[in-house]
């Protein structure tokens, strides 16, 4: 029995294509004093992970050349010199694109699936759920009666948000790519309306469905969109920066917004946030997503593929839109 990886090869400029990336075979490692081994069963396909590559000063140190990708996953223990880890316990955590990997536990944590499908603790119950619940409510208390705008609105973490905006009370606008993904955000997910701003007028749209203006903005994607939203932020709106997936493969940089004086004018405020800036309370987000998707207040979907080996082409689909929810690999 081997281990697949995928390594990364060079750093891209723009889009990463095959080239990027090395697809590696191992030897399974064996695992040391104070050490496990985790069978990856799922491998988290992160927007992020774009950035990771990229050669820069952020909120962690680049992958390096020649490195395993890093990459959320989820999978089996099966075998264990750790004293918290046992044979068959099911771990989430930073293993990267492989089939298998030895742990010291660190960014790990054991979990129950309380029957559910492992690769939710990849999305809704994971990662991408917390971020929706820590940067819709801690960055923007949302209130009864307020509009919540949400682009992203198909994709793993802007689905959540909205669901949980419709939870408490908002009014729920969505912006996603396409009719199919937009009658998804409006008839499984109970959005209010979803704006496809691949084939609709994204100001219009906008205009018609927020005729006082948008009370939160939640921006998975920057660019013009958010430029869209600044300019009909109402006083008092707030702006939760989750992410600019628009910008990630530019080739010249990230571009700003325009109309950022609408803070100004509104008194409005923009603010980022890092999921793992969370992680004393990522508990109390997965208690409450569980009891919400227990109680049927909360759906998700999962778009699962196949082979360590597809990983180059796989990991495209999260810029081309060619997926539904959160995507996984199955190694
Ligand atoms: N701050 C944090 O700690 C944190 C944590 C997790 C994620 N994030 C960010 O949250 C955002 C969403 O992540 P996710 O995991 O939920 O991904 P996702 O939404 O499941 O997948 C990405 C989606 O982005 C849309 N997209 C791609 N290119 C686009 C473009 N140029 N303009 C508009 N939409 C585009 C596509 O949907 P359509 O088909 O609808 O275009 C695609 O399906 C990302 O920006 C990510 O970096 C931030």
């Amino acid at each position: 029995m081997s281990n697949q990886q995928v390594r990364l090869k060079e750093r891209p400029i723009g889009m990463t294509s095959a080239s990027t990336w090395d697809i590696t075979t191992d030897d399974i490692p064996e695992p040391g004093p104070g050490e496990f081994l985790c069978k990856i069963e799922y491998i988290s396909l992160d927007p992020a992970m774009r950035g990771w590559i990229n050669d820069v000063r952020s909120y962690i140190p680049p992958v390096g050349l020649g490195e395993v990708m890093r990459a959320g996953t989820c999978g089996t223990v099966i075998k264990s010199n750790h004293p918290d880890y046992k044979e068959g316990d099911f771990v989430v955590g930073s293993l990267g694109v492989q089939q298998y990997a030895v742990s010291d536990g660190k960014f790990c944590y054991k979990s129950d699936t309380f029957g559910l499908p492992k690769e939710k603790f990849l999305g809704v119950l994971g990662m991408p759920g917390f971020t929706a619940y820590f940067g819709l409510l801690d960055i923007t208390n949302p209130q009864e009666g307020e509009t919540l705008v949400v682009s992203g609105a198909a994709g793993a973490v802007g689905s959540v948000v909205g669901q949980i905006g419709k939870i408490k009370g908002c009014k729920v606008i969505g912006i996603a790519g396409g009719p199919e993904k937009c009658a998804t955000v409006v008839n499984d997910y109970g959005f209010d309306a979803c704006i496809d701003y691949k084939n609709e007028d994204v100001q219009q749209k906008l205009k018609e469905h927020c005729p006082k203006g948008i009370d939160i903005y939640f921006d998975n994607v920057g660019g013009e969109i958010l430029d869209y939203c600044l300019a009909r932020i109402r006083f008092k709106g707030r702006i939760s920066l989750c992410g600019a997936i628009s910008q990630y493969n530019s080739e010249t940089g990230p571009v700003g917004p325009k109309n950022y004086l609408s803070l100004l004018v509104n008194s409005a405020k923009l603010e980022g946030f890092i999921v793992m800036n969370y992680q004393d309370r990522y508990m109390e987000a997965a208690k409450q997503l569980g009891e919400w998707m227990m109680s049927g207040q909360l759906k998700s979907k999962e778009t699962v593929i196949e082979g360590v080996d597809t990983f180059p082409d796989t990991f495209n689909r999260l810029f081309s839109g060619d997926k539904l929810g959160k995507l996984v690999l199955k190694p």
